[in-house]
């Protein structure tokens, strides 16, 4: 496939170290100091472009790409407020948008383990659950859209919460946040934020009873995880039509 690159960052730089060792063209790099030249020209071509930038820079630079008809996979965070309209865009252009707030396929199976549980959860009773994510200091938004993506399944499945909030002692920028731990509602569930050293990225969603304690756990060990689930998500998408997931992509691997 002949790929552009948005955003030649930690991902991006990965991304293109895997689609040159598939034998993939890189036909087109953008990073903030070439951003100019994310238009129909030079995307003109491109079969797929793969977007891991900035949570201010990612809708307009998706929605260049849908404009242009080019299909685009986008694995950036901290954004998606508007993701439904990016949706909506592409659906009325009949072009290819695929987003996934983590690529790495066990994070995949843990957001399915996590739903399977809350439900579980939600029949026993007894326990409360928070999330905590873990992540290396350069990172701009809190929570992790995959902290999200797991409060999101928990309260999909849980009738006693209803929401989320973002413990996030020492960042600024955290969204919902609450300043103290104790200050969570009952009815949400709290995610705690820590940034410390290189780490790529745990999470762990706990249920807490007076007895016991019940951990579910993921850990990545390395960024190439991630950058090769999005190339295999824009080899997925390539010659498609419509808004993906990688619900879409472990179905097909079925
Ligand atoms: N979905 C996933 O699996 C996954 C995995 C890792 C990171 N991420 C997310 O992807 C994003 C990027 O992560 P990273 O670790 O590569 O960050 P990074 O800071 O290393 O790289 C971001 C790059 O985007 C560039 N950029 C800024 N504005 C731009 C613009 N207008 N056009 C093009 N490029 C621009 C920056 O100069 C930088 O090089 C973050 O939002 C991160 O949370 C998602």
């Amino acid at each position: 496939m002949k790929a552009a690159i948005i955003g030649y960052g930690k991902m991006g730089r990965e991304i293109e170290r895997i689609l040159r060792e598939r034998g993939d063209e890189v036909a087109l790099i953008i990073d903030a100091d070439n951003r100019q030249d994310l238009d129909a020209a030079h995307l003109a071509g491109i079969d797929v472009a793969l977007e891991f930038t900035t949570p201010a820079t990612a809708y307009d630079n998706i929605r260049t790409c849908l404009e242009c008809g080019v299909a685009v996979v986008s694995g950036t965070t901290g954004w998606t407020d508007r993701l439904g309209e990016l949706q909506a865009l592409c659906r009325e252009r009949h072009g290819a948008f695929f987003y996934a707030s983590n690529y790495c396929l066990g994070v995949n199976l843990m957001f399915r383990l996590n739903r399977q549980l809350a439900a579980l959860m939600n029949r026993v009773g007894g326990y409360d659950v928070r999330i905590e994510e873990v992540h290396h200091t350069e990172k701009k938004d809190a929570p992790s859209g995959t902290a999200i993506t797991l409060a999101e399944g928990i309260i999909a499945e849980l009738d006693a919460k209803s929401g989320w909030v973002n413990y996030a002692p020492g960042i600024a920028h955290a969204a919902n946040r609450v300043e103290r731990s104790g200050d969570t509602p009952a009815d949400r569930v709290e995610i705690r934020s820590v940034r410390e050293g290189a780490v790529p990225g745990i999470h762990t969603v706990t249920y807490e009873s007076a007895d016991d304690m019940l951990e579910l756990r993921h850990t990545i060990k390395n960024r190439r995880t991630l950058a090769a689930g999005a190339v295999v998500a824009a080899a997925f998408l390539c010659g498609r039509q419509g808004v993906f997931g990688m619900d879409d992509l472990l179905e097909e691997s079925k």
